[in-house]
């Protein structure tokens, strides 16, 4: 069977083959051994001299960074060619937090949230400056420059490096108060961006010294223009004050429902309301503002701060704030633009000194509406309009916060009323 024969063991010849087969054998693996170190050298030789061309490359890099590091660093305290330091920038963060607030290393505020991709276009930078950069935009702080001395700073007006307009605002060096004002303002307006908010262009944070650095607007406050000193007298027409209401409503609607947590400005008034070359108003002035983060039990509990006048009633006595505390400051300026009176005159005969006191029960009654517009409109305004921002108002002020409504009903019923304004001129007319 052939099966058989298969099977059958093998012929001496056979056998002596094999033999000599097995007996090749380690010469043969030995020869296959060379050749696979041979092999074996010449990859790894290269990957060898690879690795420690790039290990001798990554090294270099590293060194190379560290260095460059370094001079950024110094670079804070140090003026570039163009006058602006672009290597330190401060990132903003989609998320608002108070305590997230920048940290002062070394002369440069850095973001809290460092984790943050840096490079994210969506957020525009503050440019970091230096002291010296800020005493040649201002001229050494010359009080010929001052535009503004009232609370935490002085606030001159200065030209940057790259001839850019600005308002720099110095603030005061003792007090925890103006530090922290300094931290909110950057660390929120560096995040928010609005056209309803002033810009911040940047800060100074060299040493001891503490700088904010805003959009100019040429136009000043609005209660420069509201209450012009005596011996001055312009005044805002009627289409030019509906807009500013707006403006403003627009910018607390950002504040209290389009930030994540919301945030209460809680200095809400016509002097920290600045208008542009076409008098569009932008909101200011953030040192006092608060976060939803601080709540506690949905209600923050602070100290009382703010200006008399504009201050909700239940902020003012119990020191709970709320978003509908800055409804009640938005309704105090609403009055304001309405009557052309200022929230508390003393000079006024008895029963008028508080605006709010007096105007509210007038606010529903069409015909002493009508009495208590700003006399300087000279009635040049719609009558229908009129009934309609006096009810608005009257919801601001309501003594009840809940009553008050929120800021995008506000938006909501002035956006018509600015819409049918055609033919008003957007410049203030002289009285
Ligand atoms: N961006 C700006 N453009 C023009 N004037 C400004 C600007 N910022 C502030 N001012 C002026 O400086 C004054 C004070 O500024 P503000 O930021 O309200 O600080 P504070 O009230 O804490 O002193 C304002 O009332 C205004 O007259
Ligand atoms: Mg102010």
């Amino acid at each position: 069977m052939e099966t058989n024969t298969t099977v059958a063991p093998p012929k001496p010849e056979n056998h002596t083959h094999n033999h000599h087969h097995s007996q090749s054998q380690p010469h043969h693996l030995h020869h296959h051994n060379t050749l696979s170190s041979t092999t074996i050298l010449i990859i790894i030789f290269p990957i060898i001299t690879i690795a420690v061309l790039l290990t001798i490359l990554l090294i270099t890099v590293m060194l190379c960074r560290r260095k460059s590091a370094k001079n950024d660093n110094s670079s804070c305290t140090k003026p570039t060619i163009n006058g602006i330091n672009r290597n330190c920038m401060f990132i903003g963060q989609s998320a608002i937090s108070i305590n997230s607030s920048p940290d002062v290393k070394g002369g440069c505020l850095y973001g809290g949230n460092s984790g943050r991709n840096p490079t994210s276009a969506k957020h525009r930078g503050v440019q970091v400056y230096t002291y010296k950069e800020l005493e040649l935009a201002t001229d050494q702080f010359s009080e010929t420059n001052v535009i503004g001395n009232e609370g935490f700073g002085v606030v001159y007006k200065g030209v940057l490096c790259d001839g850019t307009v600005a308002a720099i605002k110095k603030l005061h060096r003792e007090g925890k108060q103006g530090e922290r004002a300094f931290r909110i303002e950057v660390d929120l307006l560096s995040r928010l961006h609005s056209p309803y908010l002033t810009d911040l262009l940047g800060y100074c944070a060299d040493q001891h010294h503490r700088l904010l650095i805003f959009e100019f607007m040429p136009n000043g406050t609005l209660y420069h223009h509201l209450h012009p000193p005596r011996n001055q007298s312009w005044s805002l027409n009627w289409g030019t004050r509906l807009r500013i209401a707006l403006d403003c409503a627009r910018a607390l609607e950002v504040l209290h429902e389009h930030s994540v947590p919301s945030i209460i400005h809680r200095d809400f008034k016509s002097s920290n309301v600045l208008l542009d070359q076409n008098f569009r108003a932008k909101v200011s002035d953030f040192g006092l503002a608060k976060t939803g983060s601080d709540k506690i039990n949905g209600l923050i509990s602070t100290r009382v701060l703010g200006t008399t006048g504009y201050l909700a009633p239940e902020y003012a006595s119990t020191g709970k704030l709320t978003t509908k505390s800055d409804v009640y400051s938005y309704g105090v300026v609403l009055l304001e633009l309405l009557t052309g009176r200022v929230p508390v005159d003393t000079n006024r005969p008895l029963g008028e000194h508080v605006l709010v006191s007096w105007a509210l029960p007038r606010l529903t009654n069409r015909e002493k509406v009508m009495e208590m517009v700003d006399p300087s409109l000279k009635g040049q305004y719609s009558k229908k309009d009129l009934i309609q921002v006096a009810a608005i108002a009257a919801m601001c002020v309501q003594p009840e916060a809940d009553y008050r409504p929120l800021m995008s009903d506000v938006v909501q019923s002035l956006i018509p009323l600015v819409k049918n304004l055609s033919s008003v001129s957007l410049c203030p007319s002289s009285t």
